[in-house]
Formats: structure tokens, sequence, C-alpha cells
């Protein structure tokens, strides 16, 4: 392995081990850390991505589902934030969105958070920018409930201003949790928020779009939100090339334009 590649791996590794701090997990028994060879199985087994099993169908109220985990993870999950009131959001916000879609997609959205049309409606991205999505994904050949949308933070800050660290802090083990149990082949985070988040990054979107990242067994492709695309029409060709390559990987194909 040369130096980059090892670079990456330990990158990759650390945030791994940061991710699974904020789930709860406390520590790793000794043997795994002392002995390199017992070690690289469960790490190699936590990086590389694993098929989804097919999962049968769940409905709850906020959540237009076409399928659910057989695990019942995510119900889980959702029952574990409640009525969350774990930062101050949960004092201002009118509903709480946790996420809309087919409970086992093969591809996730990951948003900022979601604002006063989506707080109203009851669903993430359902003002223009969430038109836009719809459209991208219509484009790549599924519909909006095959897919499965949430936010890094799952209430609307005040005046839609940028999510704040504490609010991120709280949230962000649910967004994982919620991931893994649907366990998605891609995730597509949208936008600088969403893709410097998962990926524990400062690096600008610029600079991350467009190519595959590691994430806890899942890929992450990050794109430019579509709110910004509504300001600059002339970034949708990158975010066509990036999701062209989200099909290539999930082996699908742009319906035939009639
Ligand atoms: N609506 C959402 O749900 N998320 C966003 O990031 C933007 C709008």
């Amino acid at each position: 392995m040369d130096l980059p590649d090892a670079l990456e791996l330990i990158a990759s590794l650390e945030g791994y081990l940061h991710d699974l701090r904020d789930t709860g997990v406390e520590g790793l028994p000794l043997g795994s850390v002392i002995s390199p060879h017992k070690a690289a199985a469960p790490l190699a087994a936590a990086v590389r991505p694993s098929p989804a099993p097919p999962k049968p169908v769940v409905l709850e109220p906020s959540v237009v589902s076409v399928a659910a985990d057989q695990g019942g993870g995510i119900k889980a999950v959702r029952e574990e934030l409640g009525d969350c009131r774990r930062c101050s959001l949960g004092a201002t916000r009118t509903k709480l969105l946790f996420g809309a879609g087919n409970l086992a997609a093969r591809l996730v959205f990951v948003g900022d958070a979601p604002g006063g049309e989506d707080e109203q409606q009851g669903i993430p991205f359902a003002d223009e920018a969430g038109e836009l999505l719809t459209k991208i994904i219509q484009a790549m050949g599924f519909r909006r409930d095959e897919i499965y949308l949430c936010n890094v933070i799952k209430c609307r800050p005040p005046h839609d201003r940028d999510p704040q660290h504490d609010e991120i802090r709280e949230c962000y083990p649910f967004l994982l949790k919620q991931l893994q149990a649907i366990g998605p082949e891609v995730v597509v985070t949208l936008g600088t928020f969403a893709s410097q988040t998962l990926l524990r990054t400062k690096e600008p979107i610029s600079k991350l779009r467009g190519v595959f990242h590691d994430y806890h067994g899942m890929t992450i492709m990050p794109t430019f939100h579509p709110a910004y695309l509504l300001r600059n029409g002339a970034m949708k060709r990158e975010v066509w090339a990036d999701m062209q390559k989200v099909m290539k990987r999930l082996g699908v194909e742009a319906p035939v334009k009639r």
C-alpha cells in the first residue's frame, strides 16, 4: 500500500472510530486492537460495501414507504429519538421530520435541515429545491418513493439559519443509525453541510463532489445541493455527471425520453 492510500485508510478508520463513539460504543475488545491479523477482518468488513438484503413493508405517518427493514431497525431508531428535546430546536420546531421514502432504499439522499415548506407538509424536500431534486431522481430512473430522503438535522432551525454544532452533535448519531438500518448502497450527500458532516472534513464541496467515499460500509457521493442549483443552473451539468456515476454503481440506466 502506498502512502496516500495508507493515509486515506487511516483517515477512514479514524472517522469510523469517531462515529462508533457517537453511536454509544465506548471501547473495542483489546484483542482486536493488539492483533493486526485479528483486527483486519472486522475493520475490513466495516469499510467494505455490503449488499442490503431484501426487506418487507412498514409505514409511518411522515414516511411514504414501500418497504421496511426486516429487523425493525429503523423503527427502533425512530422510537429511541422519540419526541426529541435533546437540543433547543425541540422547543421551536412544529414537526420533527425523521425521513421519507423506501426504508429498504438502495439510494438515500441527505440534505441539511427541513425548511418551512417541509415542516408544513411534514416531509423533507417539499420545497422548490425538493421539486428539482425530484426531477433529478426521476431522471435517474427512480420514483421518489423508491429512494429515501432525510437530513443531517431533523428539526427546522429558526429562520432557516444554518444548523449549529450542538444540534448536529445531538442529531448525527440518529442519522448514522438510520442509514445503517436502511443499509443503502449509495448515500448522496447534498451540498457542503451534509457532505462535510458525514465525511468529517472541511474540504469544500467543489473538491468532495464527483468522487465516491467510504462510509460505514456504504458509499457516499457528495454533490451540489439542489437549492444551489436553483441559483446556479450551470452546475446542473456537474450534478448530472455525479448522478451518472451513482447510476452506474447501482446498475441502473436513465429512462428513455419519448
Ligand atoms: N429541505 C430539506 O428537507 N432539506 C434540505 O436540505 C433543504 C430543503
